[in-house]
């Protein structure tokens, strides 16, 4: 398999990267002191296309793919970790979900708000469902042709500032009998009962706010209900199908910033000067170097596999679960390895907030955890190369125990 990019993903590429060191980079320091959102950077990727650029033609955007929007983020990231992941909701996760799964007027508003540079929230984590995401309280009672929402989400990115919401919830009929899980969408801007909480006073990307989202009988007509092909019941399979572009999209920032990073790291070591001579003629520094080569270089190409093979496995138009948790997997700790060693290598300004290493170590922690953690993700890798339910899941350790009745009673 080979990734040679076309012209037109070169040309792209180039376009990102300009708009990026010209335009991005610069702000970026002052959008983490600050912790406010960039609008005049969400305000420069609208105006360059890079808003749904995943979004269909008919639907006003450019029809792009998963590895085009890759390219993009992993330029964004590489001056600014917080512009890499608006670029990835502005393309990724709740707006493929819509654009793949929707009703006509779903993909119609969608598109319209996105292109028009809002940055979607995909809300599922709960306070009591974090990893164990299926074990969500959050409820949608059906009422007529609406949904009443009830519940409690945190750590959602872009609470306060995006409009567009994907709400993960239970699904209840009118009898109270429960459907699955669904997506919900609401617009947080004229939807009475979408409420944001506090904001998470985070360690790194501090330029977007992690929030709660109180949902206090917040109605939703039943036609902006997202059902997935296989209806509620394989509701939440199919979403969490359509979040693997996400994670590949997370993967990618983490690429961004550890390249980001190991390009300031390269340049430094050879204008800074000890003992006589630039310090990448010291050995040690230069096997550093090449293990954060081999570091990038791998994650990329997980991370491109990923996101061109979407479409490629089965009747999904995503990445496939596997490849997208291993991607993010191992470039989220790619990441963290390569931003740490670039600040090594950088001395005490490293450790200076004068200078953007600090930040960049900060924005990589994030990776690992955010998006399935990287302990989440390698059961979910397991359980497809063993092709069962694990122990450690849900229904894993039931599934489990059926066996060994089974087995006993033969
Ligand atoms: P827990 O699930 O409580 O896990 C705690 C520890 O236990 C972790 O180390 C975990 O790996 C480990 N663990 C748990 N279960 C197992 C197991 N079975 N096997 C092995 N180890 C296990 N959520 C959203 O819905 N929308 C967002 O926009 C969003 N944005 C985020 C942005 C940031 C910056 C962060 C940090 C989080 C965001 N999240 C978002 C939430 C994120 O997805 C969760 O934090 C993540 O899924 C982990 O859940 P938790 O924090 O509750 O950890
Ligand atoms: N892609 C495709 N299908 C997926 C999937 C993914 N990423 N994750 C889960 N599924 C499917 C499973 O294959 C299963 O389908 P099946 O019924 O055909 O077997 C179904 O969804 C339920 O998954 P299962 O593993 O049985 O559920 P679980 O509750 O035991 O564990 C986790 C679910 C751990 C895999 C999942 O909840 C998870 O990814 N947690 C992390 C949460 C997260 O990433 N949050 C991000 C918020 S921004």
């Amino acid at each position: 398999m080979t990734f040679e990019l076309s012209d037109a993903q070169r040309d792209l590429q180039a376009r990102a990267r300009d708009l990026a060191r010209s335009t991005i980079a610069p702000r970026a320091a002052e959008t983490d002191r600050s912790e406010s959102y960039p609008w005049a950077n969400v305000e420069a990727l609208t105006e360059a296309g890079f808003f749904g650029m995943t979004v269909p033609q008919t639907y006003g955007g450019q029809g792009l793919g998963f590895l085009e929007t890759v390219l993009v983020v992993e330029e964004m990231a590489s001056v600014c970790g917080v512009t890499g992941r608006i670029a990835v909701e502005a393309n990724m996760g709740a707006i493929s979900a819509i654009m793949t799964y929707g009703t006509e007027a779903q993909k119609k508003l969608a598109a319209d708000v996105v292109l028009g540079g809002d940055k979607p929230a995909i809300c599922i984590t709960e306070p009591e469902a974090g990893s164990a995401a299926s074990e969500m309280t959050t409820r949608a009672d059906k009422r007529g042709d609406t949904y009443v929402i009830n519940g409690m989400k945190h750590w959602i990115t872009g609470g306060g500032v995006s409009r567009l919401h994907l709400i993960f919830a239970r699904v209840f009929d009118e009898a109270g009998q429960e459907q699955g899980i669904g997506g919900f969408i609401a617009m947080g801007d004229e939807t009475p009962g979408l409420i944001v909480g506090k904001r998470e006073p985070t360690m790194g990307l501090r330029g977007i706010p992690e929030t709660e989202l109180i949902l206090e009988d917040l109605e939703v007509p039943e036609a902006m209900a997202l059902v997935p092909p296989g209806g509620f019941r394989r509701g939440f399979a199919e979403l969490m199908n359509a979040y693997n572009s996400q994670r590949v999209g997370a993967g990618t920032v983490a690429l961004g910033i550890a390249e980001g990073a190991y390009r300031m790291a390269l340049d430094y070591s050879q204008e800074r000067e000890q003992f006589g001579r630039p310090i990448c003629e010291f050995q040690g520094l230069q096997w550093m170097l090449a293990d954060m080569s081999i570091q990038l270089a791998a994650a990329r190409s997980l991370i491109y596999k990923a996101a061109a093979g979407a479409g490629q496995h089965g009747d999904s138009a995503f990445p496939d679960a596997l490849e997208a948790a291993q991607a993010k997997v191992f470039a989220s700790e790619a990441a963290i390895k390569v931003t740490n060693e670039a600040l090594q290598l950088f001395g005490a300004r490293g450790y200076s907030r004068d200078f953007p290493l600090e930040r960049m170590a900060r924005d990589a922690r994030m990776f690992t955890i955010g998006g399935g953690t990287a302990q989440i993700l390698r059961t979910v890798i397991a359980s497809r190369l063993l092709e069962r339910k694990l122990p450690q899941t849900r229904d894993g350790h039931l599934k489990l125990a059926q066996q060994k009745t089974v087995r006993a009673a033969e």
